[in-house]
Order: C-alpha cells, then sequence, then structure tokens
C-alpha cells in the first residue's frame, strides 16, 4: 500500500456532480461555468517578467544561485538539459494522449474510488469550488497495472513499461534537484534526516492531466489556484500553454519550452526553508485551439517524516515560523482548509493545526 493511501482514506473526495465526457461538448454546461476571472495579463509586470530557465548541464556555484534566486522569487523554475530524454517525454505524451482519448465508458473502468489515490478521475481540489473544472486527470500511486489492463487490455505491459522508466527518470532528476536546493540553502545531506542515504526515502505520486478543448474558454477553469502541498513538484508540460503562476498578485504565463521540465517548489519546502522559499500559486486556463496534456510528479518524504524549519537556517532574527508536520498530517490539514493550510501553521499569528 502506498504511505499516502491511508490519509485518502481518511479523506474521501465526494462529488455532487456526474462525470461528463467534455470532448463532446458544444457548449460549456452550467455546473463548469466560473464566473469571470481577473485577467492580469495586460499589465507591464506580467508581461515584462517570465519564470527563470536553468541549465543543469554543468553543476556550479553559478547553477546554485540561480537556483535559490528563483526559489525565493519565484517558487518555480524551468529546467534544461536536466539528462531526461526528451523520447522519453514523448512517449509520455503518446500515452497520456492515447489514456485520455479513449471513451468515458471505457475510462471509468478505471475510476479512481473517492477514497482511493490511484485511477482516473476529477481534480482533487475539485470539493473546495462550487463549479466544476475542465480537466482529466489518472494518478499513479504505485503500479499502474491493475488500472491499466482494464483501460488498454492489448497493449498495457508497454504503457507500464514507459510509465516505469519515466518515473525511474523522474525519481533520479528529483533527488539531484533535491540535493541541489539544499545545498543552495547552505544545507547539506547530513542536516537533513529524509536526504541522507541519497534520498531514498522521498517518494512520488504522479498525476497525467488532461485538459480538452473548451468551447467557451473564458467561462471556464482547467485547474483553479492553488498551491501544492509536496516539497518538490516536477511537471512537463508537453509543448501546450495554460499554466499561470500567481507573482505580485499578478498572473504570469508559464510558456512552455521544449523539453523543460518546471520546478515547482511545495509547501513543504516553504516550510523547511521557514519562508525563504516561496510555494507559488498557480492555475491552469483551457483554450480552445488546443487541448492540453501535462505530468505532474508531487515529491515529499515518507508520510510520517517531519517537516519543520530547519535548526540551521534559525537565528534570533529569523525565528521559526512554522509549526513541525508530517506530510500526512498536512494532507490531512490541506483536506480540510486547502488554501489556507499552510497559514494554520503559523506560530505567531496563525491558528495551530492541533486546535481545528
Ligand atoms: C498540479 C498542477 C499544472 C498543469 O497538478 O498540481 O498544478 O499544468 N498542474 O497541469
Ligand atoms: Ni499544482
Amino acid at each position: 500500500m502506498h504511505s499516502l493511501s491511508q490519509v485518502y482514506k481518511d479523506h474521501p473526495v465526494t462529488l455532487h456532480h456526474p462525470l461528463m465526457d467534455l470532448n463532446t461538448m458544444e457548449e460549456v454546461p452550467e455546473s463548469y461555468v466560473w464566473p469571470p476571472f481577473d485577467d492580469y495579463l495586460d499589465d507591464e509586470t506580467a508581461k515584462n517578467s517570465s519564470i527563470p530557465i536553468i541549465s543543469l548541464s554543468e553543476p556550479s556555484l553559478d547553477v546554485l544561485n540561480q537556483i535559490s534566486s528563483a526559489c525565493e522569487d519565484w517558487g518555480m523554475f524551468q529546467v534544461v538539459n536536466h539528462g531526461v530524454s526528451s523520447q522519453l517525454l514523448s512517449e509520455m505524451e503518446s500515452l497520456g494522449n492515447r489514456l485520455f482519448s479513449l471513451p468515458m465508458k471505457q475510462k471509468i473502468k478505471a475510476l479512481r474510488a473517492p477514497d482511493g489515490i490511484s485511477g482516473y478521475g476529477l481534480a482533487r481540489i475539485s470539493p473546495f469550488f462550487s463549479k466544476l473544472m475542465w480537466f482529466e486527470g489518472f494518478t499513479i500511486a504505485e503500479s499502474p497495472l491493475e488500472h491499466v489492463r482494464c483501460l488498454m487490455p492489448d497493449d498495457y505491459e508497454h504503457f507500464c513499461s514507459i510509465v516505469q522508466e519515466y518515473e525511474h527518470e523522474m525519481e533520479h532528476l528529483a533527488r539531484r534537484l533535491m540535493e541541489l536546493i539544499l545545498t543552495s540553502l547552505g544545507l547539506n545531506k547530513n542536516d537533513v534526516k529524509w536526504a541522507r542515504n541519497g534520498f531514498e526515502s522521498m517518494h512520488g505520486v504522479l498525476q497525467l492531466n488532461y485538459y480538452p478543448l473548451c468551447p467557451q474558454p473564458s467561462n471556464a477553469m482547467g485547474l483553479a489556484a492553488h498551491t501544492d502541498s509536496s516539497l518538490l513538484t516536477l511537471l512537463y508540460q508537453t509543448s501546450t500553454q495554460g499554466l499561470q503562476i500567481m507573482k505580485e498578485r499578478h498572473w504570469v504565463n508559464v510558456p512552455p519550452v521544449p523539453s523543460a521540465i518546471v520546478i515547482n517548489v511545495g509547501d513543504l519546502l516553504h516550510i523547511l526553508s521557514n519562508g525563504r522559499f516561496s510555494s507559488p500559486l498557480h492555475r491552469v486556463l483551457v483554450s480552445r485551439a488546443q487541448h492540453r496534456f501535462s505530468f505532474a510528479h508531487f515529491w515529499g518524504p515518507t508520510s510520517e517524516t517531519s517537516i519543520y524549519p530547519h535548526p540551521k537556517l534559525l537565528s534570533l532574527q529569523s525565528p521559526p515560523l512554522y509549526q513541525s508536520i508530517t506530510w500526512a498530517d498536512y494532507l490531512r490539514l490541506k483536506a480540510k482548509l486547502f488554501n489556507r493550510a499552510l497559514s494554520s501553521l503559523l506560530l505567531s499569528d496563525g491558528i495551530p493545526a492541533t486546535n481545528q
């Protein structure tokens, strides 16, 4: 059983809407119509800023500086020359294409149980919103074999072997990035218990995301604004537009860069860095012209590992801002409080999590 499964069992995602096949819609049904959202993209700040692109080809002091500035200023950056082959990335894209273009009656054979972690379904954050998102997802927490066997009885072995290879490559990259990020904070592997043994205890959950073409994109929302509950998220956004990040109260596009992987600081890394690295709000808008695929890999320590502001980063001038919490408990808190979960752990004027 995946170490986070119990959390999902305790917090089932129940929805009061039937699943609809968005691919066949000629207009956006009422349950998917969002109030007009503020679009600050015409603003000069948004136009003139773009998230950093960092090359990992040669590890150097300069790369560490680029990483720490990107994590501080944006909480997001794109990496290139990261070692994951572009052929593997495009194979993943074809798998996503095949999986999500299956007929709905086939896809629901792999439906995620309300209290389950893996399978096909709506966005996990859906219960916090009265409107549905223009989104389909397929979550892989352990082996996808059982689900994929139902979905593609003739070709499940090929599908699973590509996913396995992708997970393996991403795990390698996630560990490498985590090491660079800790180093950029002035920490080494021995300073962080779960980082010893080459980050062996880091775990990932892979989420395949699909945003179908939308007949009225300005009325719909692909994925509503949220922060990630991970330490770090590695996102391959294929060559499609749609992802936006909130920066200084403006939404900024995250343009696709060929073969680049988007790295997103999650809430746990924000806590560990004692607020120095930001965990940015981000969202996905949909389009009439182009559907979107993305593959998000959420990385964290084992579910029972405590995360807290690292003592080496604290001083009289920078006292700890957050309480200590395990990944499992953080997900429980997020399932209750959603975007207020992080601030509920603030030590000064926040509400202590234990009193929720
Ligand atoms: C997520 C996410 C962005 C995307 O899955 O948490 O932010 O582009 N995905 O799909
Ligand atoms: Ni996200």
